[in-house]
């Protein structure tokens, strides 16, 4: 059915907006006729596929009220109808592939109320969310205390992005900051994303070292601006956006030779790396690891930087990760957590030397900065976010727990040949797959891989959102990696609920045919798209 209509909509009392609309409606009594993933997305509201809005009636035929079906729609479903509207427009304006797939993972649900741990949506069903944004929420989604910090920055009618003034409340955040950190960190750099952090390291460390090279280790995510990106070798990310900065190096993580070699010739300003690699597969190093590559840099007088976007306030235990492996960097980037899952801000740690090159006199006071650094409300949530992982403990809670968390995974999946490891720190955990030992299931595996290599793991996905409620991902470049990474306030009991329910779809992959059945619809449908 097609129709055109004009509809005014009536935003909580507020504003009346004439909104026009012109779409394809498609009405579905029978859901089950749907491919399963659209119907059982269909059951939970309205649902955007392609350029078409499916609305189920859940069953029941709206000629049965007498009802035209559009007024029916339109009446009844006024509230959902405005939301399918804005969905409407992201599908539209936005990103449709980003919609498609997340219909084809039948993981596009309206999340309505977001609290700790838990994500509800409109239909009451509750999701644990075991990826945290990718490390964004260590204190939990929508903590009061940062939530009421904020309205209080805003109701104070503050100076705010006057490029004319000096935020108090940035020294503030950056004073903690250094503490915190310890060491030599003495001067902060606010930004608004982590690639951000990142690229002001670059320039930040060809400034003080006064050379082009840029040393990185391979599988590292470092952020998707031209810079950063060029920090990373995977050519998923790469590909299509060259040429990128010419003078980096990769390197193999963890291994210390290599970097010699890189760091040999004299050309070098810095070796960055992520002191854990989290989308690399949660790749936990050797101390010693760290411990040498800082101290090559030294010698070599390079800097050690440390990218902890996502692995620092507290995430692995310790307020930086680099504390739990006694280095100290030169810089550090932070980002995600800092801004308590609510106000975008970054920042680079550096030690004196470090800033006093960039800003080396009166003249070069502003030569790097941006229009949303220090501002108020970003700096309002840093802080906020720091008294709260600090007064509830968060970091002894996320070691202890931690520890106890992959005991029980390890138990829990030991019987099973599909995983291969349990490992982690803190609360930023991993489970790796390998393919299945037993031959029916292998050469099924083997058709799924070939079909794509991140497939495998997104079913895993699929089925712990769809059937178990949880909320996670596998790794950005390491797909046989899944992610344990719940909000640090997270509880033994919640930790138990993910152990089991990671455990029976394990058990589903590694013994049940009618698993990789489904896992290959799902292969079809997505090269289908
Ligand atoms: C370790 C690391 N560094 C940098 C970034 C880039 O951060 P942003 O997405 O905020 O630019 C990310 C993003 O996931 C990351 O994981």
């Amino acid at each position: 059915m097609v129709a055109q209509e004009n509809t005014r909509m009536r935003g909580k009392g507020q504003s009346v907006k004439l909104i026009e609309i012109e779409w394809k409606i498609r009405f579905s009594y029978e859901p089950a006729a749907l491919p399963p993933s659209l119907a059982a997305q269909l059951r939970r509201g309205p649902l955007y596929f392609g350029k078409t809005l499916y609305i189920s009636k859940q069953g029941r035929h709206p000629a049965s009220h007498g009802l035209h079906p559009l007024s029916n729609m339109v009446a009844k479903t006024g509230a959902v109808l405005s939301e399918a509207l804005s969905a409407k427009s992201y599908n539209e304006y936005v990103n449709p592939q980003w919609v498609a797939l997340l219909n084809l993972l039948d993981m596009n649900v309206e999340y309505e109320y977001c609290s700790g741990c838990e994500l509800f949506t409109k239909d009451g069903r509750r999701t644990l969310d075991f990826l945290s944004g990718y490390c964004v929420h260590n204190a939990g989604h929508n903590h009061p205390y940062i939530v009421n910090a904020l309205k209080e920055e805003l109701d104070r009618s503050g100076p705010a992005m006057l490029q004319s003034h000096v935020p108090t409340l940035a020294g503030d955040l950056a004073e903690r900051l250094c503490q915190l950190a310890g060491g030599e960190l003495r001067k902060v750099f606010f930004g608004s994303s982590g690639s951000e952090g990142v690229e002001a390291a670059i320039k930040f460390a060809r400034a003080t070292v006064g050379k082009p090279n840029i040393v990185y280790a391979k599988g590292s995510f470092h952020g998707l601006t031209a810079g950063s990106l060029s920090l990373m070798s995977d050519a998923f990310w790469r590909d299509g956006f060259g040429p990128l900065l010419q003078d980096t190096v990769g390197v193999p993580f963890g291994d210390i030779a290599a970097l010699e070699k890189a760091l040999h010739g004299g050309r070098c300003a810095a070796f960055i790396v992520e002191p854990i690699q989290a989308e690399a597969g949660i790749q936990v190093p050797a101390k010693a690891y760290l411990q040498a590559a800082q101290e090559l840099c030294r010698a070599r007088g390079v800097l050690f930087v440390l990218d902890e976007v996502q692995t620092g306030l507290y995430r692995t235990g310790t307020f930086l990760a680099a504390q739990r492996f006694d280095v100290q960097p030169d810089m550090v980037v932070l980002a995600k957590a800092l801004s308590g899952g609510l106000m975008p801000v970054s920042a680079v740690l550096m030690k004196e030397k470090v800033y006093r090159s960039v800003y080396s006199s009166l003249k070069r006071a502003i030569v790097h900065t941006s229009t949303f650094s220090e501002n108020s409300l970003s700096m309002r949530a840093g802080l906020a976010t720091l008294e709260v992982l600090q007064k509830e403990q968060l970091g002894k809670h996320a070691m202890s727990l931690g520890e106890t968390f992959r005991q029980k995974l390890c138990q829990a999946l030991s019987p099973y040949g599909i995983v291969k490891e349990v490992r982690g720190a803190g609360m930023l955990n991993g489970i790796e797959f390998r393919a299945p030992k037993k031959l029916a299931l292998r050469a099924l595996y083997e058709a799924f891989h070939r079909i794509h290599p991140a497939m495998f793991g997104q079913v895993i996905v699929m089925r712990m959102f769809r059937e178990k409620n949880i909320l996670t991902q596998i790794c950005g470049n390491n797909f046989m990696v899944l992610k344990a990474a719940p909000p640090l306030v997270v509880s033994e009991a919640q930790l138990d609920e993910f152990v089991e329910a990671v455990r029976s779809v394990v058990e589903l992959a590694d013994t049940s045919v009618a698993f990789w059945t489904e896992a290959l619809n799902l292969a079809k449908r997505a090269i289908n798209i």
